[in-house]
């Protein structure tokens, strides 16, 4: 018999095995969701290991093998299961910075000018952005007002914990639970996120028989089992539909995901944009690249003490899930809710138009600075596989430095609008 740790975490496993009971199998997103998002067993939302002895009994609670003894800030990070740029170095927060002010200045130096940062994890990104800002002149950081949206109470305590040095000027840091909270129009400045849209919980689709079916996951004798049911979402429908208007057929066997949740957010972000520049940051590809024949089993990815797997159904709770992101759709989503696209990069031209080059001349080769630097900009790593989307709404830019350099066409995103 299956063993309950193998699986995952076992308040967790119970906890979805009794949603599938409840009401039949679930879709992907659904599992994907409860999987990191549980409000009490979820691997972003886990907060301390009492939660777990609590549920497991004390003889589970510390048990290393399955993960148990870490909290959510051991999960993220060299020693976790992943890192992100800003485990890495400072210089993408310092990127950001500079990055906002060309934005200041084009809006007119507003007061406020408001950056709003979406799932900050650790915080690492905003103490690296803040603490670059108070180099900036002309009042930037008097006139700032940060804003972070996270979802996870754990990872907002991380951010608490990070950003104790702004915390005595209240107005300069808050939190706000998510973007329904706020006005339509009402930022003026910039969002940004990094590695947020791809944590999103995806659907899964397989081509069978010559048809798209949507992945469900039941349970069955102790573990989790994949379903493919006739698709019966109409939002799903559309997007597939959307694919093929360019041109992009899915073969037999194809199996891939499709993140409704980041067309939604798009939508959410265009509402609340008044004037300024939206930045998403994360590993992704066009549709064409994306859905095209290399990647026929999808790029749905599980990671675990830095190991990658593509098996969701093994540790749940305990191992990161992600996906790749459609930027494509997202671009096409945004135009449609208003936002134009101001370009298409990647993390290493991003870097470069940002002065990368002149900060790395500034430091020894061989120095840990340099070489973490150094990391984030390798084209066959970091550097090409994070994409970064710039959009922007009321205000006229000038060409941005972040996208001096473009290894994109601007057409490479263009979709036509859906007519149905
Ligand atoms: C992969 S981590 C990235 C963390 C951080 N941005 C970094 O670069 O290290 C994803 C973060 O997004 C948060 N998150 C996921 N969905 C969210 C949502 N809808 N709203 C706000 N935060 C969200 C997660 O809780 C987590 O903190």
């Amino acid at each position: 018999m299956t063993q309950p740790a193998a699986i995952g975490h076992p308040g967790l496993v119970a906890a979805i095995a009794e949603d599938i009971h409840a009401s039949g199998p679930i879709t992907f997103a659904r599992f994907m969701e409860l999987a990191l998002y549980h409000p009490q067993f979820g691997y972003y939302t886990r907060t301390t290991d009492t939660n777990d002895a609590e549920r497991t009994g004390p003889g589970q609670a510390c048990d290393d093998r399955i993960g148990l003894g870490r909290t959510c800030e051991d999960r993220i990070g060299w020693n976790g299961d992943f890192y992100t740029s800003s485990d890495v170095h400072p210089v993408m927060a310092q990127a950001l910075a500079r990055q906002a002010r060309q934005v200041d200045e084009a809006l007119g130096r507003p007061d406020p000018f408001t950056v709003i940062e979406m799932g900050a994890g650790k915080g690492f990104l905003a103490r690296d952005f803040l603490a670059a800002c108070e180099q900036l002149p002309d009042g930037f950081l008097r006139r700032l007002r940060y804003v972070i949206i996270e979802r996870s109470p754990a990872m907002r305590a991380s951010q608490q914990h990070q950003l104790t040095r702004w915390l005595n000027a209240p107005a300069t840091v808050s939190w706000l639970d998510d973007l329904t909270h706020l006005e339509a129009d009402s930022l003026v400045g910039l969002l940004f996120s990094n590695e947020l849209v791809d944590a999103f919980p995806v659907h899964r689709i397989a081509i069978e028989q010559g048809r798209p079916k949507e992945l469900f996951v039941g349970w069955e004798q102790g573990r989790f089992v994949e379903q493919a049911q006739p698709l019966t979402n109409p939002d799903l429908h559309r997007y597939l539909q959307r694919l093929s208007s360019i041109d992009i057929a899915l073969p037999e066997g194809y199996r891939t995901e499709v993140n409704l949740a980041a067309v939604a957010w798009m939508k959410d972000v265009a509402r609340v944009l008044g004037r300024g520049l939206v930045l998403t940051i994360d590993y992704g590809h066009t549709a064409q690249d994306l859905y095209g024949p290399d990647r026929r089993k999808g790029t749905l990815l599980c990671y675990y003490h830095q190991m990658a797997s593509e098996d969701p159904y093994t540790r749940v709770g305990l191992q990161d899930m992600t996906a790749h992101i459609d930027f494509t759709s997202l671009a096409t989503a945004g135009e449609e809710a208003g936002l134009a696209t101001t370009g298409f990069t990647n993390q290493m031209s991003f870097l470069m138009g940002l002065g990368v080059e002149q900060i790395l001349d500034g430091l020894e080769p061989g120095s840990r600075d340099f070489q973490a630097i150094v990391h984030l900009l390798r084209p066959e790593g970091m550097g090409r596989t994070f994409k970064i989307l710039a959009q922007h709404k009321g205000v006229a830019l000038p060409e941005l430095d972040g996208l001096r350099f473009k290894p994109f066409f601007g057409s490479a995103l263009r979709m036509p609008a859906y007519a149905g």
